[in-house]
């Protein structure tokens, strides 16, 4: 089954599903990585990350994504080499301000987030209010691209993972980041390459999340 077998990907039983599969991100067919596809961990990420080529390819991806009244409502922050660091110094400010009572192991933690991987990418959704699409729609085609972003460097064989944390949320950082009013980060992305084995997580069942509407 893992070696591409629709099976896995209808399967209703996500939990024997993952007890079966020996290798995670198998990109033998499209069916196969999407049924097997894994995240890497921010925490256990090393170099080297997606080229400059790989990254445009990745973003090329990453933007072909439903997009209701074809509004683009999303664009991309990019954070490599010093700039990881410098931005380290930011979120290590504002976390001074928003803790003070903290020491100096975890303002360390919170100025090396960014270096944990060596690529950063921060996906904004960019909505804004329109006659016809709501902001909802536009969010969601965010996430969209942050989806697709995942499959794109997985296929490629590059580690990745979808992370928010705190400075997702924390308006002093989006101003820092540049975000204009309204914009709001869907997400960072970590890209690398992972430093230990992938581990799976508990799936749920779909078929116990489906119910089919009857009339009563
Ligand atoms: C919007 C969003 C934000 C997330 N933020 C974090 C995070 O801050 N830290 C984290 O460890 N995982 C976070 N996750 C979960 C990971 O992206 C990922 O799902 C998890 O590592 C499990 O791997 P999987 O993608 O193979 O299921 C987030 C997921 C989403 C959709």
């Amino acid at each position: 089954m893992v070696n591409g077998g629709p099976g896995i990907a209808f399967s209703g039983h996500s939990r024997q599903t993952a007890m079966i599969m020996q290798q995670f991100n198998d990109s033998s067919s499209v069916l196969a990585l999407l049924a097997t596809r894994k995240s890497a961990s921010a925490k256990a990420m090393a170099g080297p990350g997606p080229t400059a080529e790989q990254l445009a390819e990745i973003l090329r991806i990453g933007v072909r994504v439903p997009d209701h009244g074809k509004l683009a409502p999303w664009r991309f922050i990019l954070w490599e080499g010093d700039a990881r660091a410098a931005f380290g110094d930011v979120m290590k400010a504002r976390w001074k301000v928003l803790h003070p009572e903290h020491g100096e192991q975890t303002l360390g933690f919170v100025h090396g987030l960014f270096l944990r991987a060596p690529t950063v990418l921060g996906v904004v959704s960019a909505a804004q209010e329109h006659p016809k699409i709501p902001v909802w729609e536009q969010q969601l085609s965010a996430a969209a691209v942050c989806m697709n972003i995942l499959y794109a460097a997985t296929a490629m064989g590059i580690g990745c993972q979808w992370n928010t944390d705190w400075v997702v949320y924390d308006a002093e950082i989006a101003a820092a980041m540049g975000l204009k009013p309204g914009e709001k980060l869907a997400g960072l992305i970590y890209f690398g390459t992972p430093t230990a084995p992938l581990e799976e997580r508990p799936r749920p069942d779909p078929a116990a999340l489906l119910t089919r509407w009857q009339a009563s």
